[in-house]
């Protein structure tokens, strides 16, 4: 039987011929003559033959969309979106060959730093691990380096590299030498690492890119063509693209990337200002800005207690009293959402370190990480203050006058129910 009620918009209409389950299945709307004010999930793999696109795993409209709104904030001729930060990471490891000379800054999210060390052994790579924050360390990258890789602001501590600097001694040692920075933490629309002289700037869309902790992503901006045709090479056979649904996804949290970030800029200046007037606060880490790098910041900052870590975890773990006498603040892995969050690096980011690689980076469990979200400043402010009173090691210490009062009183009430 012919199918009936096909509209002059509907395209494919079948042979009167065939069976009505070979016209259903080829039944399609007219996709040319659709006008949505937001570009559909193309949740497809495949393409026609008549198709500008190939395959999904090559590359897929709402991933191509996705990366032409990236660009434009990191201001880069070119932009590859990957399934994870890690898998960006990976892709642009693997411009590296056996006895290449990889050099990464101290201060790093720890499973970049465990990455680092698996591939350098596995590919025969040697690994230089340098403090990049400090003139002595950036003096000290070796005359042979291929790839120099940072975060900047650092995870932890925040700590700031001059990447216009780090640029200059690469091109007098080896202008071949690729400079990446992953620019998760500071983002495109406060800092853009290829116009202070970086070839790669990466990062991971999971974080204020989505900035709903609800999908995973990453990406490459470059500006130069092969590196860009490289990279798109490595996903294909790799298959690193991001799916269409998730591609979708970061292009919608996109839109308000940029009045999210001014809010959490606005919140974390709030929250740090309120936070150097608490005693059981010892030091703040926030990160330099200036205007010809890191332009404003926003979103996480780090700060230890006032007492020492043998102090802290005598009695009682002083950190977990904290943690769970927050409530709004969610504990555990991730970040940079529109809810606040708190973390202890030394068992959370930070983990996958042994113990001595994180003191060695400065890690202790005093270290406090906190990621402002979309609340209430005032609100995330009193949470605050009840989670610090809520530490026993800050309760002040009875006087002996108040001692004798709580024995007398407790003795008073075991006589009274007698
Ligand atoms: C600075 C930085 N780079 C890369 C990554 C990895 O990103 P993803 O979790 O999307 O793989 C993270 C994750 O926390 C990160 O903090």
């Amino acid at each position: 039987m012919p199918c009936k009620g096909y509209t002059t918009g509907m395209k494919n209409i079948r042979s009167q011929n065939q069976s009505t389950e070979t016209q259903s299945l080829h039944f399609r709307i007219n996709n040319a003559e659709t006008h949505p004010v937001a570009t559909p999930i193309y949740q497809n793999s495949a393409f026609t033959a008549d198709s500008p696109y190939f395959y999904t795993r090559k590359s897929n409209p709402n991933s191509v969309e996705l990366e032409g709104a990236l660009a434009i904030l990191e201001r880069s001729k070119h932009v590859v979106t990957t399934t994870t930060g890690m898998s960006a990471i990976m892709l642009v490891l693997q411009q590296l060959k056996p006895g290449d000379h990889l050099v990464v800054n101290q201060y790093i999210y720890g499973c970049s730093y465990k990455l680092f060390q698996r591939y350098a052994q596995q590919m025969n790579l040697t690994l230089t691990i340098l403090d990049l924050s400090e003139g002595v360390g950036r003096e000290s990258i070796p005359d042979d380096v291929s790839m120099v890789l940072f975060e900047t602001p650092t995870n932890p501590f925040l700590k700031t590299i001059p990447i216009a600097e780090v640029a200059e001694i690469m091109a007098k040692k080896n202008p071949k030498a690729l400079l990446v920075v992953d620019n998760t933490w500071a983002t495109a629309l406060f800092q853009n690492p290829l116009e202070c002289g970086a070839h790669v700037s990466l990062a991971s869309a999971t974080k204020y890119i989505s900035g709903h902790s609800d999908v995973m992503g990453g990406f490459i901006a470059v500006n130069d063509d092969q590196l860009a045709d490289d990279l798109l090479q490595s996903r294909f056979y790799s298959g690193a693209i991001l799916d269409p649904n998730s591609a979708w996804l970061l292009r919608r949290s996109l839109h308000t990337f940029p009045i999210r970030m001014r809010e959490h800029l606005r919140i974390t200046q709030t929250l740090a200002t309120f936070l150097k007037t608490r005693d059981e606060v010892g030091k703040i880490y926030l990160p330099e800005t200036s205007k010809n790098q890191l332009r404003s910041y926003g979103g996480i900052l780090f700060f230890e207690f006032s007492k020492d870590d043998s102090e802290l975890n005598s009695s009682e773990d002083g950190y977990t009293q904290f943690r769970d006498a927050l409530t709004l603040f969610d504990s555990g892995t991730g970040m940079a959402c529109v809810s606040s969050m708190v973390a202890q690096p030394w068992s959370g980011s930070h983990a996958s370190l042994c113990d001595v690689e994180k003191i060695e980076m400065g890690i202790n469990t005093g270290l406090v990480r906190l990621c402002f979200g979309l609340e209430d400043a005032d609100d995330l402010i009193r949470d605050l203050e009840n989670a610090f009173s809520a530490m026993s090691l800050f309760k002040p210490r009875e006087t002996k006058k108040e001692i004798r009062k709580r024995v007398v009183t407790r003795r008073a009430r075991r006589w009274t129910k007698r």
